[in-house]
């Protein structure tokens, strides 16, 4: 045994909490769930039909971040486009580290995938022609992008939320929190460790397999448009269990958040700039002319890192959004959700100029997965913002990120079809003093450590990073760690879990000494793929490792020269 003399840290050890199954209520199921956005929903009903899963979500069931997508899904639906097309603007905005097999797999299943999403009851908006309506958002060509209004992301939570119910046979475990994923004397994941929030009580939920849909990690920042459950729980269980988690430093920033003191940031989608929107400097000039071809419909991080030279320039702390030119009628017909966002917030969108500015948004990182969401951890599958799959490189394209949920859930259901075998149930696991965190003698309450946290993302871990302020960074994380003693508190859990990411994400920033979609350094500012052509993996048990990409590079390299009007 360990001497427990000396505890293993936040950052070091297997569990965050002690327990012993033999002692716990235990639910079994062949597979189960955790999530219920688009990625979670997906995967249990398409799993249902092969076997019995259960699902279980940290808050009500539409708490997520699906909820809140406002632009829409891609999909090469329409009649100019292709999937090859997706394909190339993909791997043009994913900078040279997408893995071209995934990005093919994911933009030619996509059409399949839309027309199973429409049969469980998402309507999409149609053009007049009566074909489906498409729009435009940032790094996209062409208009590719099927949309529910402005709210399009909670069309397909209720769709999706519905037909769960409507089966009834899908047992939804709501208040329950992942705390660790479980694994046998082999390795092999068999189930989660679970707080029942409302009973206040740890619990087992066994399964011959997990499908980890716990979306992304958007709240290690002050200033996200994430809502309050994304707490990076699902990377920081599936690291702590030995899974290889990857691509973490990079962390998209939206350009358009509503710069108001709202937590979290109302979004003002890129579907605007889409139908024509402008953004303009303190000077009234449209700034993204001169940068990019596509103007204000560049890739994001584009887009976002030139708001912030913008931002400095002017000694502001956003830019202006003009939308005025699209008229009342228009504004509200299409987008009635940002018209209400925009006027609570004091803001007439026909009439002002919107004050926006950049907000983390989207971890690109996440869980290593291959191309059926199988983790490095057998047993154990990832999907949605959760994962890693190599679709979006070094930077996602706009609305690639329901697809991804959509097409690697239903990918995984059919591999569990061939994978599941039954399995000895697992004797009892237990966790003592030598696998989980130690007490800390400076206790920190988990609202201070928040607020540090922020502090230390929001000054050295952002849109632009040196190395000393990422070893800066990264020293005040590890003593947050230190200060930190889990608990069955929730707040608690989902600090430790931030503030695990918040390393992941700072070390991975650290090592890459280069500059390349949305991390950019600022004593390495060019992108160099000699060197960093490939992948940051970390995993609990050994220092970060660099993976490069065997593959010869991708091409385009380069969005084709459209410009706008
Ligand atoms: P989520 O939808 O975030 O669901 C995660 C689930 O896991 C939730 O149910 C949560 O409660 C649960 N969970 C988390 N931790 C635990 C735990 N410890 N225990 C139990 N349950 C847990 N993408 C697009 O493609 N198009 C868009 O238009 C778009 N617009 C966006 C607008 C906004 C404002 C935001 C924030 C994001 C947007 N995105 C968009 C990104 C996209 O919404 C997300 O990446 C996507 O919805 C993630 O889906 P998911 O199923 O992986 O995770
Ligand atoms: C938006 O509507 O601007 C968000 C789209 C996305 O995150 O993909």
């Amino acid at each position: 045994m360990a001497d427990v003399l000396n505890p293993p840290s936040l950052l070091s050890a297997r569990y965050l909490l002690a327990f012993d199954t033999s002692r716990l209520t235990v639910h079994e199921s062949d597979v189960l769930v955790v999530g219920s956005g688009i990625a979670g929903l997906t995967a249990a009903l398409h799993a249902s039909q092969d076997f019995s899963v259960s699902l279980l979500t940290k808050g009500e069931l539409a708490e997520t971040n699906t909820w809140y997508a406002q632009g829409g899904i891609a999909g090469a639906v329409g009649e100019a486009d292709s999937s090859e097309l997706h394909l190339a603007d993909t791997l043009v905005v994913g900078q040279g580290l997408c893995d071209e097999r995934v990005v093919r797999a994911v933009v030619t299943e996509a059409a399949a995938a839309l027309d199973a999403l429409q049969g469980f009851g998402v309507r999409f908006d149609l053009a007049d022609s009566g074909g489906v309506a498409l729009a435009r958002e940032g790094g996209h060509t062409l208009p590719r992008v099927l949309h529910s209004g402005d709210k399009t992301g909670a069309a397909i939570q209720q769709a999706l939320t519905s037909a769960l119910i409507d089966r009834g046979r899908i047992p939804v475990f709501e208040h329950r929190f992942l705390v660790d994923v479980l694994t046998g004397p082999d390795g092999r994941c068999v189930g989660a460790l679970v707080l029942d929030q409302i009973a206040g009580r740890l619990e087992a939920h066994l399964a011959r397999a997990v499908v980890l849909a716990t979306g992304g990690s958007g709240q290690a920042f002050s200033v996200t448009t994430n809502p309050l459950i994304a707490t990076g729980d699902g990377v920081a269980a599936a690291w702590r269990a030995g899974a290889h988690v990857t691509d973490l430093e990079f962390v998209q920033f939206h350009p358009t958040a509503l710069d108001h003191a709202s937590a979290p940031r109302f979004l003002v989608s890129e579907a605007l700039r889409g139908e024509g929107a402008y953004l303009l400097d303190c000077d009234m000039q449209r700034f993204m002319i001169d940068i990019h071809p596509l103007a204000e419909l560049a890739p994001r991080d584009v887009v976002s890192r030139e708001i912030e030279r913008v931002m400095a320039r002017c000694g502001r702390s956003n830019v202006w959004l003009d939308a005025r030119h699209l008229g009342e009628s228009y504004l509200r017909s299409r987008f009635p959700a940002i018209w209400k966002g925009c006027a609570e917030a004091g803001y007439d969108l026909s009439r002002d100029l919107i004050p926006v500015a950049p907000a983390a948004h989207y971890q690109v990182g996440g869980v290593v997965v291959d191309i059926d969401g199988r983790s490095s951890i057998s047993g154990l599958y990832a999907s949605g913002e959760v994962a890693a799959t190599g679709l979006h490189g070094a930077n996602r394209l706009a609305s690639n990120s329901l697809l991804e949920g959509l097409v690697f859930s239903r990918r995984i259901a059919r591999a569990l079809a061939h994978e599941i075998t039954p399995a000895q149930k697992p004797a009892a696991l237990v966790a003592d003093a030598d696998m989980v965190v130690g007490p800390s003698d400076i206790t920190t309450d988990p609202a201070t450590a928040i607020a540090a946290l922020h502090d230390l993302t929001g000054s050295y871990v952002g849109m632009t990073r040196t190395a000393e302020g990422l070893a800066r960074a990264s020293d005040g994380i590890d003593q947050l760690a230190r200060g930190l003693s889990p608990s069955t508190s929730l707040p608690v859990l989902e600090a430790a879990n931030l503030i695990t990411v918040a390393s992941l994400l700072t070390r991975g920033a650290l090592v890459r000494e280069e500059s390349r979609g949305c991390h950019s350094r600022l004593d390495f500012e060019d992108r160099d793929d000699e060197h960093w052509r490939g992948h940051v993996v970390m995993c609990r048990e050994r220092a970060p490792w660099f993976e490069p990409l065997t593959a010869a590079p991708q091409t385009p390299d380069s969005q084709p020269d459209i410009g706008r009007d």
